[in-house]
């Protein structure tokens, strides 16, 4: 039974994320009406709200509007409000331009503010408030990504009967490169809230639990974070809570189903026929975001044409990058910077007849993505840092005849899993060009192989799979000889 408003009894599932899986957009004739929203995170999650009976609390995407609760693609969907203020304080400002680039590895300089962090703990307790009303009593939380790190501590707090899980999709950073946050304390006393806190790689979990040992009064055993025992001589009242890696993942069955359906099989054909046909079509599909390495990719797919390697006809690269974070400053240059790259290229190799780079600064429906990921060859993946890239998965999936081949960055979480592919460094530019002409001259009895057992990876351990094994771990008790 549900909860609308503050009835009782409320929902026993509940995902809390920054976004809700809809964005509000507006159309030219001034509708209102509902979009997909960015990211791997709701690629995830959408799939496994679908199947459960839940509720999802988060922000709707547009700011200052007050939305009741609704329905959306089977989902129950509770909104949280953030205006203009929060918008630049907690989610452009702290989340976006602290805590990101502070987590991929300081790619860019973190910027400290005091406002922006009393503005994130001040959203916070909006959404742990918004998600102790509509809980039924010992519900199931799990609460998603960086955005919402004191959730768990904040919710615990005001409802001690549920369980809370936790899942950080981005990387977790090394007490080294952590300790610059000023308020690196609350931030992991606010993660400790939860019974099981989750990240994609072993390598975060064990971050995560380096600095807890580091920065707060917890004592780490294995993968336990231990409260300290209260004067009274009882932790009762304090959570112990579990340290675990869930790498992340898609939803394989969809992927493949969508790659035989005829429409879509039939519109990536077009598609290269669109590009002229080439004998190889490269491709990147990244949120506009430094993180991607995107600059790296151009640069090292310039110097082969540069080189005569690959000539311009033969090859294309299609690089989809889609808007994001846009009033973040560091954002703006990225997109100045690629698309100055992009002229320079095309400038240098276009001919009449074909382009080197085909660039597109648009996001595009699931469909249409699949598409793409089938006209693709080679696929190019070369973050810089990037906690799991679903879309180096995807394009895994989609590939059911066990053509093509990808290329992928080592500094994501999935190099873990998808062990067959071309891996490289995105910061060696001669390694990554090897990569690339390795990708373009493998032997189709070779690739093949690679692309059937990350495809088998991929079908064994899928998002489902994931959400499963992240909730049994929710729901088990902890076993009582881990504490002695
Ligand atoms: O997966 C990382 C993530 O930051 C998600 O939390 C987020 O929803 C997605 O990327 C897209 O970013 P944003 O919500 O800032 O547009």
């Amino acid at each position: 039974e549900h909860a609308s408003g503050n009835e009782k009894p409320g929902y026993d599932f509940i995902v809390v994320a920054n976004r809700l899986p809809v964005d509000r957009v507006e159309g030219d004739d001034g509708e209102l009406s509902w979009r997909r929203s960015p990211g791997g995170l709701v690629t995830a999650i959408a799939p496994v709200m679908q199947e459960s009976d839940g509720a999802w609390v988060g922000w709707h995407g547009s700011p200052g509007e007050e939305l009741e609760p609704f329905e959306n693609d089977r989902i129950s969907l509770i909104p949280v409000p953030l205006d203009e203020e929060d918008l630049e304080l907690y989610y452009e400002g702290f989340s976006n331009s602290t805590l990101w680039p502070l987590y991929h590895d300081v790619i860019v300089p973190p910027e400290f503010h005091r406002t922006w962090w009393d503005n994130y703990k001040k959203v916070n307790k909006r959404f742990a408030e918004a998600t102790a009303k509509v809980a039924a009593h010992g519900a199931t939380v799990w609460v998603q990504d960086y955005q919402l790190q004191l959730v768990p501590k904040l919710l615990r707090e005001a409802r001690p009967d549920l369980r809370i899980g936790f899942f950080n999709h981005i990387p977790f950073p090394s007490p080294g490169i952590f300790s610059q946050l000023p308020w690196r304390k609350q931030i992991l006393e606010g993660l400790a809230g939860a019974d099981v806190v989750g990240f994609q790689r072993t390598a975060d979990a064990s971050n995560f639990l380096r600095c807890m040992r580091r920065y707060t009064d917890r004592t780490v055993k294995g993968s336990l974070a231990i409260p300290p025992v209260s004067s009274e001589g009882n932790s009762a009242s304090l959570n112990i809570c579990r340290a675990e890696a869930h790498p992340i993942s898609i939803d394989t069955r969809q992927v493949a189903e969508m790659a035989h359906d005829p429409e879509i099989m039939a519109r990536a054909k077009q598609i290269r026929h669109e590009l002229g046909d080439p004998k190889t079509v490269l491709l990147g599909v990244d949120r506009l975001d430094y993180t991607k390495g995107i600059r790296h990719r151009l640069k090292a797919y310039g110097e082969l044409l540069a080189d005569g390697e690959i000539h311009v006809g033969d090859a294309c690269l299609v690089q989809v990058a889609s808007p994001s974070r846009e009033n973040v400053e560091r954002y703006q240059q990225l997109k100045d910077q690629v698309e100055l790259m992009v002229g320079n290229l095309n400038g240098e190799h276009d001919t009449m007849e074909h382009t080197a780079i085909r660039y597109l600064h648009h996001s595009y429906p699931m469909r249409e993505m699949i598409a793409l990921y089938l006209a693709a060859d080679i696929m190019l993946v070369t973050s810089l840092r990037d906690g799991m890239n679903l879309v180096a998965k995807e394009f895994v999936a989609a590939h059911t005849d066990d053509t093509g081949m990808l290329v992928l960055s080592e500094f994501t979480g999935a190099a873990d899993q998808l062990t067959q592919s071309l891996l490289v460094n995105p910061h060696d530019i001669d390694g990554m060009k090897s990569g690339i002409l390795r990708a373009l001259r493998m032997d189709p009895t070779d690739s093949a192989r690679r692309m059937r057992r990350m495809r088998r990876h991929l079908r064994e351990h899928d998002v489902a799979s994931w959400s499963k094994a992240f909730l049994a771990s929710l729901a088990q008790p902890l076993p009582i000889d881990s504490l002695v």
